[in-house]
């Protein structure tokens, strides 16, 4: 969540409206006093400030000494009339953008992006959790026994804390993969975002087994779930960062208002695959679109399911088709597979030397350590 501050002399209610449909923001303050901006930036680790350069008079040496004493905050200015040499001027003091008003929404939208991205990943950098999701905008292409026995591998391997999280709330799966009867699900955490600390969280989201792997269900009633905003799925993110060393998110195979959140504030987003047009097809399409909301190129890839070595499209088919390379591939195993899904276990409980449950085990190396390789 990045803090914001307007410094102006008049209400601005186009301004606050459009930071309004920012999830990642929130307007702190609004203020006529410039001298209260230093102490109020002082107490946040990161903050971005909309100056009215009408009413501060053009005072480039205030934006410049914000600048200079804070690294992680970023000053957007904007003027009724606006010139090339005072967007010079703004931007050699430090602002970030200079926008003119009435505002356009096309200009906002490219500044605060360049701001949002910038901080948010000073913030990630900060953290030492990773948030992996497991996508794919087809259904039934192998998202949560992915995403289910990925984040097993990784617990055992890290030994760390792995939260594994559905967010799949039309067709939630992950309690029936693992067989349990949560006694807290996602509809009361993000309710009850006081009472999301490091211990509630770690005593509450279900343990499996004895292993550093918690289970934070999908809601058991369609109702609850439907209420559930993106902003509380952040912050429900930003709680549960604070407790594991890596989220593995599985979400519901659209590209809905949640999904996309996990995604943009996800380290890496997995996009499932498997061998066929329709899917390739669709898992172009996917990457277009995320390419365009995502900075970090590296920081979606692809993994083939159900991956056959006599298949008719082959890896190198696929890559040249994706013009990316392929992360990895799990192979096809109906037979393990299923026995999993029936038993509610694990695939490596089912046979650990299976072809299955090696390429799990392989793909949560592989992540493990990609993850702190990424920007
Ligand atoms: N590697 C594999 N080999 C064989 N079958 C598999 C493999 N991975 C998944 N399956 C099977 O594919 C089916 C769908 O898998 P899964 O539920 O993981 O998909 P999903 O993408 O989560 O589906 P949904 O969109 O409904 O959430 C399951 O019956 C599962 O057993
Ligand atoms: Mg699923």
């Amino acid at each position: 969540m990045i803090s914001t501050i307007i410094l102006s002399d008049k209400e601005e209610k186009v301004l606050k409206n459009y930071l309004e449909e920012q999830v990642e923001f929130r307007v702190l303050a609004e203020t006529d006093d410039s001298d209260k901006i230093y102490d109020a930036v002082k107490e946040l680790s990161s903050a971005v400030l909309f100056v009215n350069l009408d009413f501060i008079e053009e005072d480039f040496h205030f934006i410049s000494s914000l600048t200079d004493r804070y690294k992680d905050l970023r000053i957007i200015a904007y003027t009724q009339t606006p010139s090339v040499d005072l967007m010079i001027k703004t931007l050699r003091a430090g602002a970030s953008a200079l926008l003119s008003v009435p505002f356009l929404k096309s200009e906002f939208d490219t500044a605060i992006d360049k701001v949002k991205n910038e901080l948010l990943h000073k913030q990630k950098e900060k953290s030492k959790c990773r948030i992996i999701t497991v996508f794919s905008n087809k259904g039934g292409i192998g998202k949560t026994s992915v995403a289910s026995n990925l984040a097993l591998e990784l617990a055992k391997i890290t030994r760390e804390d792995v939260a594994l999280v559905d967010l799949n709330f039309q067709l939630g799966d992950v309690t029936t993969f693992w067989d349990l009867k949560p006694t807290f699900d996602l509809t009361y955490m993000v309710n009850n975002p006081e009472k999301l600390n490091k211990d509630f969280l770690l005593n509450t989201l279900e343990r499996y087994k004895n292993t550093s792997l918690h289970i934070l269900a999908d809601p058991p009633y369609f109702k609850g779930a439907d209420n559930i905003s993106s902003k509380q799925i952040l912050g429900l993110l930003g709680a549960l960062k604070s407790a594991f060393s890596y989220v593995v998110i599985d979400t519901s195979a659209g590209f809905d208002d949640k999904t996309m959140t996990a995604v943009r504030n996800s380290d890496l987003t997995l996009l499932v695959t498997v061998a066929n047009l329709p899917a390739l097809r669709n898992t172009q399409r996917c990457l277009e679109l995320f390419e365009a909301e995502i900075q970090d190129k590296d920081s979606v890839q692809v993994i083939v399911n159900r991956y056959m070595e006599n298949d008719e499209i082959t890896i190198e088919d696929m890559e040249k088709l994706l013009t990316r390379h392929i992360f990895d591939k799990v192979p096809n195993n109906y037979f393990t597979m299923m026995s999993a899904i029936n038993k509610g276990v694990p695939v490596s409980e089912i046979n650990k030397d299976s072809n299955v449950a090696k390429a799990y085990k392989a793909l949560a190396l592989r992540v493990s350590d990609f993850v702190y390789r990424l920007k």
